[in-house]
């Protein structure tokens, strides 16, 4: 079995429960990015700030990583959906450390359940790169126990 990094942003907790538990059933490294400056995770604020950080096509300073992607041929990287694209974190290490010739697989969060735009606008930025896989989740930190089958069966189509 190959040992797999998940790179993954999480404002509000659903990202961080599907990374943690992707990494129970498979061989999984975990790089949360964090940015320097986090901003408020409450109230209508949130998407004021979180969709105005992705219209402007922000790139938040993060604070330092533990991994080096370099180490690795698999990858899935992890994120909520911000006005239907990635949020700024993930366009940070995009910008830092794009990487190639690696395997990707996308697990995305949202609240709608749609997350093509947001995963075909990832692609772009990450030309060289094989996409093999999409997840899909509904905030899936609010329906654990489905959500958990839902990423169990995913991780395990890859081992
Ligand atoms: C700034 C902001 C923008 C969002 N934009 C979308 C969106 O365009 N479409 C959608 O379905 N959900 C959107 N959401 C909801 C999140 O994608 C969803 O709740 C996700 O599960 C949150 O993941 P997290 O808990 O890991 O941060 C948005 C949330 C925030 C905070």
């Amino acid at each position: 079995m190959k040992k797999t990094l998940m790179i993954y942003y999480s404002l509000e907790g659903n990202t961080d429960f599907a990374a943690k538990t992707a990494a129970e059933y498979g061989d999984i490294d975990l790089e949360r990015l964090v940015p320097v400056k986090e901003p408020p995770r409450s109230g209508f604020g949130k998407f004021f700030w979180g969709g105005k950080s992705v219209v402007f096509s922000e790139t938040p300073p993060l604070e330092p990583l533990k991994h080096n992607a370099d180490d690795y041929e698999d990858i899935i990287i992890g994120f909520p959906v911000w006005a239907g694209s990635y949020p700024p974190a993930v366009a940070t290490y995009v910008k830092e450390y794009a990487f190639t010739g690696k395997h990707i697989r996308v697990i995305a969060c949202s609240a709608g359940g749609n997350a093509d735009k947001a995963v075909n606008k990832l692609k772009e930025k990450l030309p060289g790169n094989e996409f093999a896989g999409v997840l899909s989740l509904i905030d899936p930190a609010k329906d654990k126990e489905r959500s958990a089958e839902l990423i169990k069966t995913f991780i395990a189509a890859a081992e």
